[in-house]
């Protein structure tokens, strides 16, 4: 008995020992988790070298920000003299650890080398936008496929912010005497210069304060909705997060945040975090305000997790020991979740604990029709595609057969339950996957929907059954357009390869709700049978002859195909099709081509 007790404590000291990382957590949760880094820029000695610095970085993060080494005035100090030397140790740090790299900056007002200030004093503007486009040019391309997002522009805002818009800081990129843009017209050139140096790196604008409502995001509101609306090359908005005891974001105006720009298209990065605390002489934090910090790390990451635009987080450092901030906040420091030693602090502990317990947001209002993303409700056999929150494998995992030849309903960690059934997987994606609704749903009136991923369960939301709610898909995958649909000869029916009018095209759809006979979840369809329901179409208005309404043979069952004639006297050119399953109408706007 006392052999076997100890035994016991021994297996528990081990799992004690083997705590869970930062980053294993966060690759759970398909959260890219970040800190700031230094290499040897400054003359230092490499703290790459300090083995306990190299491991925390490479065990605990998955993301790695050079913090000063791909500034100016280390990697271009003589004009037109670069030095990538230490943010070259870092990124090759970086991809030997399999970390992601943020990228950090390329146009600010501080830590500008020296010979810029003087030459700025007598340039012309146009200098000034040579001599800026030359450094983005040349450092993004020097990083080009090795860097995944630039802070493009950093804290370009007035802090605090005037209220009068662009409400941008004085600097030698703006105004002094700038690069020859006015308003926020050297925000916008920096972003199309960096992507013309990098089309695949992620472009954001970074600055601290913009983490509540006011005035100073409104600024920045302004600035990237106008930028979308016009297509200037940007990705996302990094939110510093430096915060201090007693001054922090609402968990409700940080999402509104996050919300307002993902409504937008754009994403959200924790670019910087650190909590400072007031420390004694010996750099120590009481343990009260070590608990605060931990809760306002928990608060935040929980934040990021609750909402799909917010795809990274990180903090501004390793430990304790290297941080920014008792050299910039005397009397302050203990900001990170590891202290001195690069032990794990209370910090630590409050971040794993969000991200193994803060459950991914399931909103039944993106549960939508794979082929034309209407959402609502769901069919039987229909293929959905559900968007939501840090969840899914990192990169496309596409649908597997299982030992039945199915397709399988668990798919890298992944699963959508209907009524506690496992739907069958089409792709699994960070933010996104595609599943059929099991046929047991018909009949009922209602389903419950759930998501897993990796044993953490969203929460269930209720969606309205229906026999059927047809989707047609097309060709740009948005279900608008010309249709994914072929000619008798199987060639894709487009402009330039129309089909004759009292010919036939092979249509694909999804929706038209359950199958003569009964079907088999995830089974390949036969090659041939019928839909429950009748299937009627039509071709510019007019009703289209059906030659086969049914499975699509080969395709999961789910897929409906249509093969219907092109009615006589239909003009040529890109004709409206509508598949109607009961009399419910596919989505307008999608097209046949018609010779
Ligand atoms: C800080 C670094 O951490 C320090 O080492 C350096 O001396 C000054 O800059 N906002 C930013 C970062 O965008 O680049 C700053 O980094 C911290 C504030």
């Amino acid at each position: 008995m006392l052999a076997r007790l100890t035994a016991l404590s021994l297996v528990f000291a081990f799992c004690g020992s083997a705590q869970t990382t930062l980053r294993q957590a966060a690759a759970q949760r398909a959260l890219p988790i970040g800190a700031a880094a230094d290499a040897d820029e400054y003359g230092q000695a490499n703290k790459l070298n300090i083995p306990a610095y190299a491991t925390t970085l490479s065990t605990q993060f998955s993301m790695l920000e050079p913090e000063n080494a791909m500034k100016w005035d280390v990697t271009q100090p003589g004009q037109n003299t670069f030095n990538f030397e230490p943010a070259d140790k870092l990124v090759a740090f970086a991809q030997a650890n399999h970390m992601v790299v943020r990228g950090h900056n390329l146009c600010w007002h501080s830590q500008l080398p020296a010979w810029l200030g003087p030459y700025a004093q007598t340039a012309t503007p146009a200098q000034m936008s040579t001599v800026l486009q030359n450094h983005i040019n040349t450092v993004v391309g020097h990083f080009q496929g090795q860097v995944f997002a630039w802070d493009v522009v950093n804290e370009p805002f007035n802090d605090p912010a005037t209220g009068v818009l662009p409400d941008l800081r004085n600097s030698i990129w703006y105004n002094q005497p700038g690069i020859g843009q006015s308003g926020t017209g050297y925000i916008e050139q920096a972003l199309r210069w960096a992507h013309a140096a990098d089309p695949n790196a992620l472009l954001f604008i970074n600055d601290y304060n913009l983490e509540a409502p006011g005035a100073k995001f409104n600024a920045l509101y302004a600035m990237v909705k106008d930028f979308v609306s016009r297509g200037v090359p940007i990705n996302g908005v990094g939110f510093e997060m430096h915060l201090t005891l007693g001054s922090y974001p609402s968990s409700t105006g940080l999402a509104q945040n996050i919300q307002a720009l993902y409504a937008l298209g754009l994403q959200v990065h924790i670019t910087e975090m650190d909590v400072r605390l007031q420390v004694d002489s010996n750099g120590n934090a009481s343990a009260a305000d070590l608990q605060s910090q931990a809760a306002q790390y928990q608060r935040i990451m929980t934040v990021c997790l609750q909402n799909p635009g917010c795809t990274a987080f990180q903090v501004w450092g390793v430990s304790d020991g290297n941080s920014w901030i008792p050299g910039s906040f005397p009397g302050f420091g203990a900001a990170l979740p590891f202290d001195v030693n690069y032990q794990p602090k209370p910090a630590f502990n409050s971040l794993i604990s969000a991200m193994q317990t803060v459950t991914p947001t399931l909103n039944s209002a993106n549960i939508v029709n794979a082929a034309n993303y209407k959402g609502g409700s769901v069919a039987p056999g229909e293929l959905v595609t559900i968007f939501g929150a840090n969840f899914g494998p990192p990169s496309l995992a596409g649908a597997q057969l299982d030992s039945n030849g199915r397709v399988a309903s668990t798919l890298s960690g992944t699963q959508v339950l209907f009524d506690g059934t496992p739907a069958p997987l089409i792709y699994s994606l960070a933010g996104q996957v595609s599943a059929v609704v099991p046929y047991e749903v018909a009949g009922k009136t209602q389903t419950v929907v759930q998501y897993v991923y990796n044993n953490v369960q969203s929460n269930t939301v209720t969606v309205p059954v229906v026999p059927a709610v047809p989707g047609i898909f097309s060709q740009n995958s948005l279900g608008t357009g010309p249709g994914s649909m072929l000619n008798p000869d199987n060639t894709l029916n487009t402009a330039q390869n129309p089909i004759a009018a009292g010919s036939y095209v092979q249509i694909f759809a999804t929706g038209a709700g359950t199958i003569a006979g009964g079907a088999v979840d995830g089974a390949p369809a036969p090659g041939a049978g019928a839909q429950t329901l009748t299937v009627t179409a039509t071709v510019n208005g007019v009703n289209a002859p059906i030659l086969y309404a049914g499975p699509a043979p080969g395709e999961v069952n789910g897929v409906l195909q249509v093969d219907l004639t092109i009615p006589s006297g239909t003009p040529s050119g890109p004709q409206a099709v509508v598949v109607l399953v009961n009399g419910v109408a596919s989505q307008g706007g999608v097209t046949v081509a018609v010779k």
